[in-house]
This record gives C-alpha cells, sequence and structure tokens, in this order.
C-alpha cells in the first residue's frame, strides 16, 4: 500500500434530514421550494424516503465498508411547534442511532442543516436575538433523549455559507427580500419578507453573529449532556487563490468567509472541513472558471487539491484537530468521481505526513438526493436512487473507497 490511514481513522459518508428523508412541511425549506416563482426548481417532495429506509440504507453503508455516517436531525419535526416537542420523533432518530451502531457504523450528528422550523424562520430566524438560546434547548432536549447513542456533533452546518453563496454572487441571493417568491414563502409561514429569515439568507453582521453565537450555546448544551460527545462546527470553505491583481481582495474574502468563522472554532474538540473546489479572485471579487479547467454539474471547477489547502488553512486557524465532514463531486460519470476522491485522499495523506491532525474523511453525499435550489440535476451519490420507486443502485465508486476504507489505506 502506498499509504495506511491512522488506525482510528474514520471514514464516513453523509446525507442530511431535508435533502433525504422526505415529506417535510415543518420547515421553512418546504415553504421556499413552494412558493410561487420560487427560484428553488423543484420539491423535495418525497426525497429519498430516508426516513423509512434509514435501515438499509444504514446496512448497505455499513456493507460497503464505511465506518462513519453522518446524518442531522430535522429540528422541525422534533419542535414542530415552538416549545412542543415530540418524543416520537425523537424516538425515530434514536431507532437511526441504534441502527449505526448495530451495524458497527460511528454515528455523527448535525443538529442543523440548512432547514429550520417554521416557527423559527419566521419570528426572524437566523437574525433573531432568541435563537441562540432556541437552539441551545433543542440541543439540550435531544441530546437527554438521544445523548448516550451520539459520540459525535456538529452544531450547525457551513456556518458561513450565507456569506459564501453571497460573495459568489448567486443570483436568488441578490435582493431577495424584495423578491415576490420570498414574500410569498414569509406569508406562507404567517411572518412578512423583512422578519423571515432561513439560515442562507441570515447574510447581515447580526446573522453571522446569531449563528456563531448559536453555535457556543450548542457546544455548551451537548457538552452538558455528555462530556465526551466531541463537538464542533462544519465550515463551507474556500481554497481561495488570487488571480492577476486578485492579491487584496482574496485576502479580504479569505478573511470576511473562511478565517472568522474558523477562529470562532478555537476550543472546540474538532472543526468539520467542507470543500468542494477552489475559488479564484480578482481585482473586483470571484473571477469565472478559469478556461480549460474541467467543470462539476454544479458549474464549479473540477479541483480535488483544494481539500488539502483547506486541512492546512483550518487547522492553522482553529489550531485544533480536522474533521473533513464533506467533500465530493457532483457527476453522471462516475469514473471522475474516484479520480476526483484519489486526488483529494492524497491531499489528505500529505497533511498527516506533516503531521496534521485529520481524524477522518467523508464523502459527500451517500445517496443522490435533494440538493436544495437545484433540485434533483446533481448527482454527489455513491448510491444513485430511482425517485419513482426508491430502488437504490451502488455506484462503482462506493465500491471502491468502501474497499479503501476497509483497507484504511490505498
Ligand atoms: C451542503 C450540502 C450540499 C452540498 C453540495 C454543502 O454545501 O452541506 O447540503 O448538498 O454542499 O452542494
Amino acid at each position: 500500500m502506498e499509504f495506511t490511514f491512522p488506525p482510528t481513522f474514520l471514514w464516513g459518508t453523509a446525507t442530511a434530514a431535508h435533502q433525504v428523508e422526505g415529506g417535510n412541511v415543518y420547515n421553512d425549506s418546504w415553504a421556499l421550494e413552494h412558493a410561487p416563482g420560487s427560484p428553488y426548481v423543484a420539491s423535495s417532495g418525497d426525497a429519498c424516503d430516508h426516513y423509512h429506509r434509514y435501515a438499509d440504507d444504514i446496512a448497505l453503508l455499513a456493507d460497503l465498508g464505511f465506518t462513519l455516517y453522518r446524518f442531522s436531525l430535522e429540528w422541525s419535526r422534533i419542535e414542530p411547534e415552538e416549545g412542543e416537542f415530540s418524543l416520537a420523533q425523537l424516538d425515530h432518530y434514536r431507532r437511526v442511532l441504534a441502527c449505526c451502531h448495530e451495524h458497527g457504523l460511528t454515528p455523527m450528528v448535525t443538529f442543523h442543516h440548512f432547514s429550520s422550523p417554521r416557527w423559527l424562520a419566521a419570528s426572524g430566524g437566523w437574525e433573531a436575538p432568541e435563537t441562540p438560546a432556541r437552539f441551545a434547548r433543542y440541543c439540550e432536549r435531544a441530546m437527554a433523549h438521544l445523548g448516550d447513542l451520539i459520540p459525535f456533533a456538529c452544531t450547525l452546518n457551513e456556518v458561513n455559507l450565507g456569506p459564501v453563496l453571497a460573495a459568489i454572487g448567486v443570483a436568488e441571493l441578490r435582493a431577495f427580500r424584495e423578491a415576490p417568491w420570498y414574500a410569498a414563502a414569509a406569508r406562507a409561514v404567517g411572518s412578512d419578507p423583512a422578519r423571515f429569515t432561513p439560515f442562507l439568507y441570515a447574510l447581515s453582521e447580526r446573522g453571522r453573529d446569531t449563528i456563531l453565537a448559536a453555535h457556543r450555546r450548542g457546544v455548551e448544551a451537548i457538552k452538558a449532556a455528555r462530556g465526551d460527545c466531541q463537538v464542533g462546527l462544519t465550515a463551507a470553505l474556500q481554497d481561495i487563490q488570487a488571480g492577476p491583481g486578485g492579491e487584496e481582495m482574496a485576502a479580504r474574502l479569505r478573511r470576511d468567509i473562511n478565517t472568522v468563522y474558523l477562529e470562532a472554532a478555537r476550543g472546540d474538540d474538532f472543526v468539520g472541513v467542507q470543500i468542494y473546489s477552489r475559488l479564484r479572485v480578482g481585482p473586483e471579487g470571484p473571477l469565472p472558471p478559469e478556461e480549460g479547467v474541467e467543470r462539476t454539474q454544479m458549474g464549479y471547477e473540477f479541483w480535488p487539491e483544494a481539500l488539502e489547502a483547506a486541512i492546512r488553512e483550518a487547522i492553522a486557524v482553529a489550531g485544533v484537530p480536522v474533521i473533513v465532514t464533506e467533500n465530493g463531486l457532483s457527476t453522471d460519470d462516475d469514473t471522475r468521481r474516484i479520480a476526483y476522491v484519489e486526488r483529494a485522499l492524497r491531499g489528505v495523506a500529505a497533511c498527516l505526513r506533516d503531521g496534521l491532525d485529520v481524524r477522518g474523511y467523508t464523502y459527500w453525499s451517500a445517496l443522490d438526493n435533494f440538493e436544495w435550489a437545484l433540485g434533483y440535476r446533481p448527482t454527489f451519490g455513491l448510491i444513485a436512487v430511482d425517485r419513482r420507486t426508491q430502488q437504490r443502485t451502488v455506484k462503482p465508486s462506493a465500491r471502491w473507497l468502501g474497499a479503501i476504507a476497509r483497507a484504511n489505506g490505498f
């Protein structure tokens, strides 16, 4: 073998509740998807019906050779109205966790992965001063019911994604509060566009501070319930590279969308690194993909080396161990997925050779799933899903990565 990973290295794959579970009308994403004129190209609908099929999916991942399963709890199922907690839903997640343990998969639980209860978004969401305490109360209730089965926890997924998308210039985030579709979504949850603030729309400084305060309060709540639970946040990192004349802008962006959030991870048990590509920057801001560089289904560059850069930056700034909590490729050519992950893993190996503390690699995503505003078009999965029959088909990349996980090396 060319490289052997440390014996405790975790080999994971991930999902997020709203992207796979299906049928959830209690959260803000459903409202965003269904508003007239919405830029979301599809309803999440039944998604992968993972809510009912989790046992088969988890067994399949374990059979393939994975040792970690990262998934999220859906807050809106657990607390569908403020202060009203559902024991039946908590029991559901208890069964999912137990299933992971039965199959020898270490569960890593994300407490918030973009979607929020409607009532939360309606009343100011991720810019409201009460939100960190509300989030902590939900973490506390969930941990009281599930904590003995949760060894790893991510508080919030991609604490910086809103600002990242705004910096990259994603069209739907421009002047969204004035957009009729956004007003319609706000009204659908009994709110108004000035107050309605889903996670990815909390772009103000107040939004950033609210999200980071929620992380801190979440860590405290989780640790209070189970002191040995390993807790961290995850960040959507960008491998920011300066194009000609872009040094100053690159430094500014790096500070605003990477550094500030990595600094917030100082003192945590780990930081979750999530990265998909590089971001080239010119004097005015981000540059389009470079001529001649392969593109992914998402439109950005095929750039697996970004992972190594992100790990190094995360450790340098946050000063805590890294777990790669998401990395992957959207493609309909599975051979490119293998090529991408192989190069990304070489980057992880280079970091480990240099003595950096990297504790796991998690491929996004386990299943082809609901890619938010882009619906079901991008296919990141190691496992394909026929959404008519819900039949799963294992892709060669899943067997390839599972074999690396089993060998703990390549
Ligand atoms: C998110 C996932 C998303 C993935 C691929 C990350 O930003 O955590 O929910 O599906 O990237 O775009």
